[in-house]
């Protein structure tokens, strides 16, 4: 499902939530939104989904009922997960059966809940329910708002597996602060800064230039000269980190080891994103 946005404005009072914001984004792509706290995302998403007034124009190229969005926040429902789920299975002329096995494979069993109050399920098996009811739901545009920021790292794994096989030819919004998420779920990246957009494009180069690796090493030597002379940070219980790029990943994990292997008590190497960090050292 298409969608063309042109010239979005939303103020909230003295804040400009989003400044003149103009995107075309072809159906079937997979687009990540990303950006800082407070910078826009999901007010762009709310004025995508018709839920806030604006100025500019947006156009889904599609029918809304094809369209499954999984709020940050999950609403306020004195409703049970029984009745939800009927009425979003009748609503959507959905099986219950689709739901429930979607479900299941979130580790969320139905039939357990289907009496318990929605607003009474935890953080995170609300956010599962949400994520279940919208994959099974098999829409031509799905939207994603920070889908997995309550979810253990099991289920995450459990939702990148389901996504990429029940939403394989879905267009895909999907506002993430999770590099994971980013790498294997997305090919475009659009980024939002205080409300306007400052990068959109192809998901790697973005990834290529934003995403670095932070080494740790733990070291229980006598002497740390050799680690503090190439910049790395001392911290707790004698972890010492340091941020680099690829490059310098590919040089200094080997280059510690040969030098320092032997006084080295643990070592990890993890992709972080580096405007989080301040920056690569
Ligand atoms: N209903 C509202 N009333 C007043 N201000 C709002 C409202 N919704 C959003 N804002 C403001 O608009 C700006 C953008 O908020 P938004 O929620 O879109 O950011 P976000 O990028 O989704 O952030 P986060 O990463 O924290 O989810 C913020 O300054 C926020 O305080
Ligand atoms: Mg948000």
């Amino acid at each position: 499902m298409r969608i063309g946005l042109t010239h979005i404005g939303k103020r909230f009072g003295k804040v400009d939530a989003l400044r003149d914001i103009t995107l075309e984004i072809p159906s079937g792509a997979k687009v990540a939104l990303i950006g800082p706290n407070g910078s826009g995302k999901t007010t762009l998403i709310r004025v995508l989904m018709g839920l806030v007034d604006h100025r500019g124009q947006a156009v889904l190229g599609g029918e809304r009922r094809d369209v499954a969005y999984v709020p940050q926040v999950a609403p306020h429902m004195t409703a049970s997960v029984g009745e939800l789920v009927r009425a979003i299975c009748d609503l959507r002329g959905l099986p219950r059966k689709r739901v429930e096995d979607v479900a299941r494979r979130l580790d969320l069993p139905l039939d357990e809940l289907a009496r318990r109050e929605f607003r009474a399920l935890s953080g995170g098996s609300k956010q599962k329910l949400l994520i279940a009811l919208a994959l099974a739901t098999r829409p031509g545009l799905l939207i994603l708002d920070e889908p997995t920021a309550s979810l253990d790292a099991d289920a995450r794994g459990r939702f990148l597996l389901l996504q990429r096989e029940l939403a394989a030819d879905a267009t895909l919004i999907l506002c993430s602060h999770r590099l994971e998420e980013i790498r294997s779920l997305v090919d475009h990246v659009i980024a939002l800064e205080d409300g306007a957009v400052v990068y959109d494009g192809p998901a790697s180069e973005y990834l290529a230039r934003r995403v670095g690796t932070l080494v740790e090493v733990r070291f229980r030597g006598e002497d740390p000269s050799w680690l503090r002379d190439r910049g790395f940070a001392a911290g707790v219980d004698g972890w010492w980190s340091k941020a680099v790029d690829r490059a310098g990943k590919l040089e200094l994990v080997p280059a510690a080891i040969r030098a320092r292997g032997a006084e080295l008590a643990d070592l990890s190497v993890r992709d972080v994103d580096l405007v989080e960090l301040g920056g690569v050292s």
